[in-house]
């Protein structure tokens, strides 16, 4: 993560580009379940966020009015909101730079992420369609749930359209690493701002990986195993505290806001030197079979740059890595032979 609040770094990028071109450097944005418990705060962030020309809305029910009341907001950018009548989703999605999809049921107590797949990965594949036809230069940036899925059935259709670039799309973990800095900021009576820590595997309970032993923290092994289990399973505090009413939404959408204003500088004002921890097409654990992982990706106008390796990692991690791939590689096996089996 940047060190300098992400918001401000736009808005002074933005002024820049403001003065010094005659074109303004921003960017048409879609979202896509939009007016969702994720969809509707993560408009109302990206609402503020000076790199967005058109902050375009889409979801099966009530965009109109999500986006009536966002365009009231007194910043730049232009808000539409779509419904499925009148191709609304090519309309949404076309002449995107980055499309961001939070669209898809949430979790209910009891539920893993995985007991989302039958309903969510055929909503991720309607839509992953429409951009592979319509913004097929796109940056994808998928939140919907089960992650370690969804990102494989999102390149899947891709590719079954030609318009695979596996630098572009992008599983949003952010919201792991937003946790692991409260968390750790909490034990060390820190500023969560100043914690960067590093959360590799994927997103959800054993795939998620904190790598607490490069933070020199000196936590006891107590401490470290404590610290590992309320990161991998955050989400289910949040999960157990709706009581029934939905997974986490306002942290989720300050996590994706924060993620789609990296793209945004990256693509936008070619920004480089940004590093976000994401769920992309890696080499890391292919010899294992592994298509798949989250690390810190480098990412610049292109989409990923360079993925990072995982770095010195302690014995602990090292068997929760091993502990991690059988279930991640289930994940994405299913996800791609969901695609594979569409006739
Ligand atoms: P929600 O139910 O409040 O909102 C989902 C929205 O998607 C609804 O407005 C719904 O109408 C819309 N939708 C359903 N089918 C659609 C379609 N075919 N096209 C467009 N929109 C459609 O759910 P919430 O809480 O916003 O969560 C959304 C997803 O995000 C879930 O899958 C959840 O598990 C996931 N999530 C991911 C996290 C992450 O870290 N990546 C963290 C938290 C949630």
């Amino acid at each position: 993560f940047n060190k300098v609040p992400v918001f401000k770094v736009a808005a002074k990028a933005a002024k820049r580009s403001f003065s010094s071109t005659a074109a303004i450097n921003t960017a048409k944005v879609a979202v896509l379940g939009a007016a969702g418990g994720i969809g509707q705060p993560l408009s109302l962030l990206l609402k503020h966020n000076e790199l967005i020309s058109n902050l375009s809305l889409f979801d099966i029910v009530n965009t109109p009015g999500v986006a009536a009341d966002l365009s009231h907001i007194s910043t730049h950018s232009k808000v539409t909101g779509y419904l499925p009548d009148n191709d609304g989703l090519q309309h949404a999605v076309s002449d995107a730079s980055i499309i961001v999809i939070p669209a898809g049921v949430p979790r209910k107590p009891g539920m893993t992420r995985d007991d989302l797949f039958n309903t969510n990965a055929g909503i991720v594949k309607e839509l992953a369609t429409a951009a592979a036809k319509y913004a097929p230069k796109a940056f994808l940036a998928v939140i919907s749930n089960p992650v370690n899925s969804t990102v494989p059935i999102v390149s899947e259709i891709f590719k079954k359209y030609g318009a695979y670039d596996p630098k572009r799309i992008f599983g949003v973990t952010t919201l792991d690493i937003v946790r692991a800095a409260r968390f750790v900021s909490e034990i060390r009576g820190t500023n969560p701002k100043h914690e960067k820590v590093t959360v590799v595997g994927g997103h959800s309970g054993v795939t998620i990986i904190p790598l607490l032993s490069q933070l020199n923290a000196n936590f006891t092994d107590e401490e470290t195993k404590a610290l590992t289990h309320r990161i991998q399973f955050g989400g289910d505090e949040v999960v157990k505290a709706k009581a029934g009413t939905g997974s986490a939404t306002l942290s989720m959408a300050y996590a994706a806001a924060k993620f789609t204003d990296s793209l945004l500088r990256a693509l936008v004002i070619g920004e480089t030197g940004i590093i976000e921890p994401t769920y992309v097409k890696s080499n890391l654990f292919a010899s294992k079979g592994i298509e798949y992982f989250a690390s810190n990706v480098e990412i610049n106008s292109d989409g990923v740059k360079q993925i990072f390796p995982l770095g010195r990692i302690s014995s602990y991690e090292e068997q929760l890595v091993e502990a991690a791939l059988p279930d991640l590689k289930m994940s994405i096996e299913k996800g791609i032979k969901f695609v594979k089996e569409i006739k």
